[in-house]
């Protein structure tokens, strides 16, 4: 039969999918239609809310550049960035919290540059952003204690404006590559960050408006660590203090990676620099589950 209606249009749309050759693809695109369908059936979407949608999507595409992706905002503001990250914890069998488990991962987001500039341990990493110094340090380890030397260790984070290097100019800020020594330490200075809202001054900010949503992330700090042997993990350590821990714009917050961010009173850090004004301490651990244990595929 050719001519279809409300309902049989799904299934021939499916069917069309008879002679696809990947089956995850055929899996995927089954699912996509039928949901998607079910989706366009409940809300009894008209033609002028599609075109509207439409118009979003191609917006959303045209704010992307070098330095900003507008997909992967949408993604994470509608929480299917952190989704799929919970979704692949699951499947490499980790994901709950707890003293031998590796480290939570979060959302990446769109502010992870390549090639940050590599720096040794102890250095400060702000290179001249606005913001209160404090010193960030903790051990990369397996999950059961052993120390991870040599792991890559790529950190990013805001200055005191709120804002990314990428935000205010090319120049590599408040960014980093460093390396864990022998007994897997790492300890780097940067600033302390501030809460911040995602950019709000195209399409996602405009959709986050029409929900009647803010645009915050809490204050956090990104890391992505690499280790031969070792499942890469991408996380934050997130402000304890922040008054958005309850309401992350992308939904990334997780329990175990909110650290106390200790104040200290001017004079001699624990690493041996001499600071006159107050600063912070951090000490966040990096437990990094085997690349044998995360490599469980899809049944
Ligand atoms: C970030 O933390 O850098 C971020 C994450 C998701 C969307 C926007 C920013
Ligand atoms: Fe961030």
């Amino acid at each position: 039969m050719s001519q279809q209606d409300k309902r049989t249009i799904t299934r021939t749309a499916i069917g069309r999918l008879a002679d696809c050759k990947d089956a995850r693809f055929r899996k995927v695109m089954t699912s996509l239609v039928r949901h998607l369908h079910d989706f366009v059936r409940e809300v009894d979407l008209t033609e002028e809310e599609w075109l509207a949608a439409i118009r979003f999507l191609t917006d959303t595409g045209k704010a992307c550049s070098g330095g900003r992706q507008e997909f992967i905002l949408l993604s994470d503001t509608l929480g299917v960035s952190m989704l799929t990250v919970m979704l692949a914890e699951a499947r490499a069998g980790r994901g709950r919290s707890s003293a031998t488990r590796a480290t939570q991962a979060t959302v990446q987001g769109p502010f992870f540059r390549e090639g940050a500039p590599a720096m040794p341990l102890g250095a400060d990493i702000a290179n001249g952003v606005s913001g209160e110094p404090t010193l960030y340090r903790g051990r990369v380890t397996g999950v059961r204690g052993r120390p991870v030397a040599g792991a890559s260790l790529d950190i990013w984070s805001v200055d005191a404006g709120g804002l990314y290097d990428m935000q205010s100019g090319a120049e590599m800020r408040a960014r980093a590559r460093l390396r864990s020594d022998d007994d897997g330490r790492y300890w780097f200075w940067s600033v302390r960050p501030v809460d911040y809202p995602v950019p709000t001054d195209g399409p996602v900010g405009r959709m986050l408006g029409a929900m009647g949503r803010h645009a915050y992330r809490p204050a956090h700090i990104h890391l992505m660590v690499n280790a031969e042997g070792y499942a890469p993990l991408t996380t934050h350590v997130f402000d304890s203090r922040s008054r958005y821990l309850d309401s992350d714009a992308v939904f990334g917050v997780r329990d175990s990676l909110i650290g106390e961010f200790k104040r200290h009173a001017a004079g001699t850090a624990p690493d041996g620099r001499r600071m006159r004004k107050p600063y912070y301490t951090v000490d966040f651990d990096l437990r990094l589950d085997s690349a044998r244990r995360s490599a469980t595929g899809r049944g």
